[in-house]
């Protein structure tokens, strides 16, 4: 990868990337899936967009538009039967696909679909699809793709910024030299897994008088590997420590009104068996939570305050440039409608996109 010069071209032309109007078409999170128990059915928002979600007998979650197709009653008020859905007004059911298989006062029902949104669990939360048919996978750590695993929440906050402006902190080089005094190198290897993933990969020896390294340093003979895997732009799969002990941290995002986030944070490791593998990963996670708690939350003081506008893009920045063009690439939906999203600006963005491949790919 080269650079012809210090100055890169900025964000200001993007088109989705710190856009508090649209968002990647994706898997978002919806609900930990400790909170949706047999029988009940919750009100959420998602994205700018009413739901109700709800698990059946058959333990499936279910997400539904909110609003009820005869008279617009809330199914957030209504019944769950079996593993159907009954609104709570005029007594009108609907099927676990949306299809009406009810209506007390006529003989035969109508043909009336609910919107019913693609729905699944991992990692302790329960995901919805905003599109019709999921095109990719729900978020995976790319090491423990057909593994079995521990997770632990850490914790859900809310954030002035927009998601985006957070999710970089993961790969803000300078950020870390300069205020975590964090033993990184500046060289991101990248990788895109697929339309909506991309890995950044950082291996370094790191600065041997650095508190972290010291610590993290009897865990380890390799150089320390950092790689975060984001995807959507919202979700980001950060790994940590190097051989058998591979912890990841997971952020997962959404953008709420005024441009502003609300996410979670998780701890995930292999799952082991035989009760010292089992005692091991609960020591590690807990160790985890603590150091995360500290050392990985996000800066409020800064975050809260700021007014993100990557105006003066430098060669230290490379790795947030290449994030932002490739989310640049993915199809975005408008925040509250999920429709396609269309603006003026994506000619001139195509322009910019183009020019920022050049900067940026091999
Ligand atoms: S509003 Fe739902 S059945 Fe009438």
């Amino acid at each position: 990868m080269t650079f012809n010069s210090q100055n890169l071209s900025s964000n200001r032309k993007s088109k989705t990337f710190n856009n508090p109007e649209r968002f990647i078409e994706g898997w978002y999170w919806a609900i930990p899936t400790d909170d949706l128990r047999v029988g009940e059915v919750k009100a959420i928002t998602l994205l700018g967009r009413d739901l109700v979600i709800y698990r059946g007998k058959d333990r499936k979650a279910v997400t539904f538009d909110a609003y009820c197709p005869h008279m617009g009653a809330h199914l957030a008020d209504g019944k769950i039967e079996n593993n159907g859905l009954r609104c709570s007004f005029h007594q009108w059911k609907f099927d676990r696909e949306g299809f009406c298989i009810d209506i007390p006062c006529l003989d035969e029902t109508l043909p009336l679909k609910l919107k019913a949104w693609p729905t699944a669990e991992k990692y302790g939360m329960i995901w919805v699809w905003t599109g019709e048919v999921p095109l990719q996978p729900l978020p995976f750590i790319p090491e423990l793709e057909a593994q079995d695993f521990d997770v632990t929440i850490i914790s859900q906050f809310v954030s002035n910024c927009h998601p985006h402006a957070l999710i970089i902190n993961a790969i803000d080089t300078q950020y870390f030299q300069t205020f975590k005094r964090i033993p990184a190198e500046n060289i991101f290897d990248t990788q895109e897994l697929n339309q909506h993933a991309i890995t950044f990969t950082n291996n370094t020896q790191g600065r041997k008088g650095n508190f972290l390294g010291k610590l993290i340093r009897p865990f380890y003979k390799n150089d320390l590997n950092y790689s975060v895997c984001y995807w959507y732009g919202s979700t980001s799969m950060i790994t940590f420590i190097p051989n058998s002990m591979h912890v990841h941290v997971m952020f997962t995002l959404r953008l709420i009104a005024g441009g502003k986030t609300e996410g979670y944070t998780l701890l995930i490791m292999k799952k082991r068996q035989r009760t010292l593998g089992k005692f091991y990963n609960r020591i590690v996670l807990a160790l985890g939570k603590i150091l995360s708690q500290d050392f990985l939350k996000v800066d409020a003081q800064i975050l809260e305050k700021i007014k993100f506008d990557l105006r003066t893009p430098v060669k230290t920045d490379q790795a947030i440039m290449q994030f932002i063009n490739h989310l640049e690439r993915q199809p975005a939906l408008s925040w509250g409608t999920w429709q396609q999203a269309r603006t003026s600006r994506d000619s001139e963005t195509r322009d910019n996109r183009d020019k920022w491949r050049d900067d940026f790919n091999d």
